[in-house]
Parts: C-alpha cells; structure tokens; sequence
C-alpha cells in the first residue's frame, strides 16, 4: 500500500477516539544548519518542546490530549498521576488540567529532594497551578519503594475523593499507558505528513528520543508499523531501563494499536535501546549529556533539559563523532522538551553547563 493511503487509513482509525485540544501542532520541523555541517550529516529537531499550551511544553502534552479526553468522556472531576518531584509528566499535567477544567493532584517521589524554602524547576510550576501536591521522600534511593507507597497513598486519596462524590482518572507516570502513547502514533503521523511537505526531504534514516517511562517509545514503534516506515528509531535511556523493558514497550505499542483496532507484530527484538549514554542514572546529568547541551546551545541556540533531552542529543552526537552514523546520513532529533528542568536544583542541571 501506497504511504499516502497507509496515513488515510491511519487518520481514519483515529475517529472516535476522544481527544481534548491542549497543544499547538504540528510542531516545527527544521534542519540544524550548523550543527549539520561541522557534522558532515543532515541533522534536523522535531520541536515537540513547542507543543504548549504554556511555554514549558514537552511529550506529555500530545499523550495527555489522550488521557484528559478520556478522562473529560468518562465524566471525572480529578486526575491522579506521579513522578518524580521534578517530572515534566507531572508539571504538564498540571498545565493540561487548567485548560480544561480538571484538578490535578501529583504524588512526587523526591528522588532529588527539594531545598528548603522556595520550590525549583518544575515544582515551581505545579505550585503555580495549585495542583494538589504530596511528596513522598525518598531516603534510601529506591525510587520504586518510594513510588510503591505513593500509589498506595493515592489510593486511599481516591477512595476519599468518590466518598465526596468526586471521580478520579488515574494516570500511570509519564503517561505511559495505551490511552497516553496513541499521543506518539498521532504525532509520527504529523512527522509524515510534514515530511512529504518539505521539498527535498524524503525521510529520515535515524530518529533520537529520550525514553523514560516508555509511551513515546510505545506510541512511535506503532506509529511506525501502521505507517511501515523503516526509519531507525534510536530510543535512548535516560535512567530507568530495567530487564523486560523492551517487553513492556512491544507490549504497550501492541495495545496501542488495538484501540486503534489493529493487530500488531511488534516484538522486542525489533528495536534496541541505546544504554550508553545514561550517565550516573536518573535525574542526574552526564559528563556528555551536559556537554551536548552546551553544543545545542552554543550552535543552534536551543536548548534541552539536562537530564532528558540533553542525554538523547548525547548518544547521536557521540554516534556521529564514532561513525555509528554515516556521513550525509538523515538524521531526526526529536525533541521532548524538559527545558524546565534548567532552573532544577544544582544536582539536576549540572556543573558543566556554565563556565
Ligand atoms: C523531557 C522528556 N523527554 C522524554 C521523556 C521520556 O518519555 P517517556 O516517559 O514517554 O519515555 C520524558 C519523561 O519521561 C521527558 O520529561
């Protein structure tokens, strides 16, 4: 089938599933001059930190399209979701809830505590939006020990909300659940569409993104079987890749394509996810992704959130400097945004960024 009618058909299947307009799409789509040529290659950014709705947009605002339509259809007052104390899932939650007449209450994982006084970054912006807030320390490092008992005190928080008559729609972090990743269907769509309108450009050999929970990942890899693009997607981790995560994407990708009444063939085997460039973990820059950053900034003037985005631009650039990818190769920086997370605390911004 032809790629035209395989995006017809694509559009079509989207139909009746319900969507809440919060984002400005499609996102630019633009060549890094500069970039592209010290590098030899055709290097360009998929602008998704521009979704809005406010200035601070990233992923989350195309999977929460999604998730609050769903959430408005099924007739819920309240959304529930978690992260960690400086998620950008959390913080566009926030946002998204605003716009369409939902109360957000976030369960935060204090992986980098917070300062005393003032909040930073993202919490900041939570507070702004007076998003019901509990944090949930995190003494010995074990973000998902922490998480355990956020979930169980969020479950008890809904249990108290339906006793007030309230309804609460559950959001998994990130968003990662089949709802949220059709946000990354829709928005490889778009990327087709956009590249068949740009003269010159056929398509892209490589595609970068920061995965973190895995609904990108799951949203694109469907994306990529409805439409059979061959691309490479490159999803590299930013900290929180464990065994039988690449199950659990196929899986997510798979029930993507069933809301959109599709069967799926995806298995984990079709796609590897690039461990290299993780640095000390999550929430924490590398000495590349720092240094990448600063490249981005310094010859685009764009600049990516430290411990997301940054460690993506990370790992193509060390495989443009390695050969990894070949010269004149195309190659697509999908850009998630997190931008926010620069006005984080010192240990999430990092020391490399100024001199
Ligand atoms: C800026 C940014 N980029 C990428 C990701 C990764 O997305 P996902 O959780 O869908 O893997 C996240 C969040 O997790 C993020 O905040």
């Amino acid at each position: 089938m032809k790629k035209d009618q395989l995006l017809e058909q694509a559009y079509k299947s989207f139909e009746n599933i319900p969507r809440e307009s919060l984002g400005f799409f499609p996102t630019p789509l633009h060549r890094l001059n500069n970039i592209s040529a010290r590098c030899k290659a055709e290097v360009w950014i998929k602008r998704d930190d521009l979704t809005g709705p406010s200035i601070f947009g990233g992923n989350k605002t195309r999977k929460l399209e999604y998730l609050l339509g769903r959430a408005k259809k099924e007739g819920h007052d309240h959304v529930i979701t978690y992260g960690a104390t400086q998620s950008n899932h959390a913080m566009q939650t926030a946002i998204a809830c605003r716009k369409v007449g939902l109360k957000a209450i976030l369960y935060l994982v204090a992986v980098v505590p917070p300062g005393e006084g003032r909040p930073l970054g993202n919490l900041l912006l939570d507070r702004i939006m007076d998003a019901e807030i509990h944090i949930e320390p995190c003494p010995s490092g074990d973000a998902s020990e922490a998480m355990e008992k956020a979930r169980s005190a969020a479950a008890a928080r809904i249990k108290e909300l339906e006793k007030e008559g309230s309804s609460c729609y559950e959001i998994p972090p990130g968003g990662a659940n089949d709802t949220g990743s059709l946000g990354y269907v829709q928005a490889l769509m778009e990327l087709c569409e956009q590249i068949r309108q740009e003269p010159g450009l056929s398509g892209f050999d490589h595609v970068y993104q920061a995965t973190g929970t895995g609904g990108t990942l799951a949203g694109l890899l469907a994306g990529k079987e409805l439409l059979q693009e061959d691309f490479e997607l490159v999803p590299v981790d930013v900290g929180l890749v464990k065994p039988g995560f690449k199950e659990q994407a196929a899986a997510l990708a798979g029930a993507a394509l069933s809301l959109l009444g599709r069967k799926s063939s995806l298995d984990a085997g079709s796609f590897t996810i690039e461990e290299s460039f993780t640095g000390p973990g999550y929430e924490m820059p590398s000495v590349e992704s720092s240094s990448a950053l600063k490249e981005l900034a310094l010859e685009e003037g764009i600049l990516v959130g430290p411990v997301y985005t940054a460690k993506a631009f990370a790992a193509l650039l060390g495989h443009l400097q390695g050969g990894k990818i070949k010269e004149n190769s195309r190659v697509l920086f999908w850009h998630t945004g997190g931008a926010s997370e620069l006005f984080a605390e010192a240990q999430i911004t990092g020391d490399n960024i100024i001199r």
